[in-house]
């Protein structure tokens, strides 16, 4: 048995390629689905991402981006759910004038690692995206990059494991349960204190549901399908690995170096789509970013804050995605307010995710920050020792001191 410590994107797919190597699993999570997968706008979009530091990232992001039509294809016809995968590339536009010098030298370094990105004026911009403002000075296209709905995403991995009759713990971790070195399983918090983390917009428990309607797990649970990995008392379950993929939550857990990073987005509404290709900006120095839905959802983010576990939704953080989303839609300001949630991302000291063993019985699989929806795939595949390149670039090691760890 493999218990999984998290019910977001990562800790789902983990799970789910297990499960479909006749692994037995069980996930474990107060509310699955509801976390930093719940707030994630779904961008898959490594090249218009880059950053001038992170050319790491940006491998790994390329090689996610390359799992992810064939993720996309398994998922749906395993789970029967659509995903709104799309592949219509992201156009990265600029403003004003320094904004668009900072978009030349960005596109002058995308050319040097030869991303496939495409220089457009402001008239070419517009006519791409036909709502974008008048003073929108230029942009550039990376035509590879695409965009998921995460919630979809959530939701058919959670149908695909309950097909595959995966079990589901609704509690929290309190600890990882040890004997000597090794893991050996998790201790859960009461029942009662279980929800005490959840998103501030999870006002229905954060209970998922599946696609019948009917709770994916049983009241006790998933209790019933979990017993024989848990204690007497049912506080602890065992099994014979742990693979930790809790998120923010998981510095809490282990001595791993993974923080919250709190990000607010909001969901628009409108009867037909307003963009085709996801549009990102940056507004006076500020980045924002609109991802359309094939059903007219426009999501609009994200706000990056540190401020520990806090995930309430403030009006200055609505203001400020309105202000910079509006500069560069205007039309914006007559779509319906659909939904606003804050969540946590797990961010690691170098921005790069923790991801395999981490002593004996614990693997790690966490501190993806920005990335989790892009690097879901590549995370399972990485698991499986199909990108061992890749995978030293995220050893979960690499921030320990000599005589300190896990190991
Ligand atoms: N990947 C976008 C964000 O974290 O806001």
């Amino acid at each position: 048995m493999h218990l999984i410590v998290g019910g977001g994107v990562v800790g789902l797919s983990v799970a789910w390629r297990l499960a479909r190597a006749g692994t037995r699993v069980t996930v474990i999570d107060p509310a699955p689905a509801r976390g930093a997968s719940h707030a994630a706008a779904g961008m898959l979009a490594p090249v218009s991402e880059v950053s001038y530091t992170e050319e790491s990232l940006l491998r790994l992001g390329l090689a996610a981006l390359e799992r992810w039509p064939a993720f996309a294809a398994e998922l749906e016809a395993d789970s029967g759910l659509r995903l709104d995968y799309r592949t219509q590339g992201t156009l990265d536009v600029a403003f004003d004038t320094d904004d668009l010098a900072a978009l030349d030298e960005l596109a002058v370094f995308m050319d040097k690692l030869g991303l496939p990105v495409r220089r457009l004026t402001g008239r070419e911009c517009r006519r791409r995206e036909p709502m974008l403002a008048p003073s929108v000075r230029g942009g550039v296209l990376a035509e590879g990059d695409a965009w998921v709905d995460p919630r979809r995403v959530t939701a058919a991995l959670l149908a695909a494991l309950e097909k595959a009759g995966v079990a589901l713990v609704r509690r929290r971790v309190a600890a990882l349960v040890r004997d000597g070195s090794a893991v050996v399983g998790v201790r859960l918090e009461p029942p009662s204190a279980a929800t005490g983390n959840v998103p501030a917009d999870a006002t229905d428990g954060g209970r998922a549901d599946s696609p019948n309607g009917r709770p994916i797990d049983a009241s006790d649970g998933g209790r019933a399908d979990a017993s024989d990995a848990s204690d007497a008392s049912g506080d602890v379950l065992t099994g014979e690995r742990v693979v930790l993929a809790a998120g923010a939550w998981s510095g809490g857990l282990t001595d791993l170096p993974v923080r919250p990073v709190k990000g607010q987005i909001m969901r628009l509404r409108s009867p037909s789509p307003l963009l085709g290709t996801c549009v990102r900006g940056v507004v006076h120095g500020s980045p924002v970013y609109l991802v359309p839905r094939g059903d007219g959802e426009l999501v609009v983010g994200a706000t990056q804050e540190e401020l520990g576990f806090d995930t309430t939704v403030t009006a200055g953080g609505l203001y400020e995605l309105l202000r910079d989303a509006r500069e560069l839609v205007p039309g914006i300001t007559e779509l319906q307010v659909a939904d606003v949630v804050a969540g946590l991302r797990p961010g690691t000291p170098d921005n790069l995710p923790l991801i395999g063993p981490y002593g004996p019985g614990l693997t790690v699989a966490t501190g993806h920050h920005r990335g989790g929806v892009l690097l879901a795939p590549l995370t399972t595949a990485i698991l499986h020792g199909e990108e061992g390149e890749l995978a030293a670039l995220c050893a979960p090691q690499r921030f320990q001191t000599a005589g300190q760890g896990s190991d």
